[in-house]
């Protein structure tokens, strides 16, 4: 896999990558056509990573039922992914059936800028890509190891990116589905200067996203 010179953007096409994963090879560009959340955690068997893992696997229903798949990728070997996810099994009772990449070169890591090019470790990672089906990076997110993602806020920015694109808006502050959109501004110093209120030719509601 090639190491790009700086880390990817959003509106980047994600990187393509090959890897094992709990679930057998995976290949990211297989997920074309789907939505798919990559996110990155620091170790196994770690306390904020671990509640994060039960959080998701309790959710995945959610984001499959947003055409999304969820893949996750950490520095530690397939086996001790496998160890991790017996005892999350036998602790909290929830199947972690998502994939799980090894990562043990941060080859992958490094590509996604999960990990500072001069960290020897990956301690400071637990990124989240958002892609997009055709491989776009729409947003991400990243947090230091001290602080576990929102799966509420996960599924909000799913939601939130797949409406936009279904009507072609825009999604203000604190957004969530049912609430409106807002038009995309126009461009137009006549539509300016005609519009009765002097915010409405920029700031205006497209009623309830679908
Ligand atoms: C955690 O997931 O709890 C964690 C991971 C890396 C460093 C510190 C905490």
């Amino acid at each position: 896999m090639d190491q790009p010179a700086a880390p990817p953007r959003i509106g980047d096409l994600a990187p393509d990558f090959e890897a094992r994963s709990t679930v057998g090879p995976v290949r990211l560009s297989a997920h074309r056509g789907r939505w798919l959340v990559l996110f990155s955690h620091p170790a196994d068997f770690t306390p904020v990573c671990t509640t994060e893992f039960v959080a998701l696997a309790r959710e995945a229903d959610a984001f499959a039922r947003r055409g999304c798949d969820l893949m996750a990728l950490s520095v530690d070997s397939l086996f001790a992914h496998f160890a991790w996810l017996r005892m999350i099994r036998d602790r909290f009772g929830v199947e972690v059936r998502f994939p799980i990449i090894e990562d043990p070169t941060l080859v992958i890591a490094r590509a996604f800028g999960m990990v500072c090019a001069a960290d020897r470790d990956s301690g400071a990672v637990r990124s989240t890509f958002f892609i997009d089906p055709h491989g776009v990076i729409r947003a991400m997110t990243c947090y230091p190891a001290n602080l576990g993602r929102s799966i509420p806020e996960m599924l909000r920015i799913l939601d939130g990116l797949q409406a936009v694109d279904a009507k072609g808006a825009l999604a203000p502050a604190n957004w969530h589905p049912g609430d409106p959109l807002l038009e995309q501004p126009g461009h137009d110093l006549d539509a300016v200067f005609d519009a009765e209120e002097a915010t409405a030719w920029f700031l205006r509601e497209t009623g309830p996203a679908a």
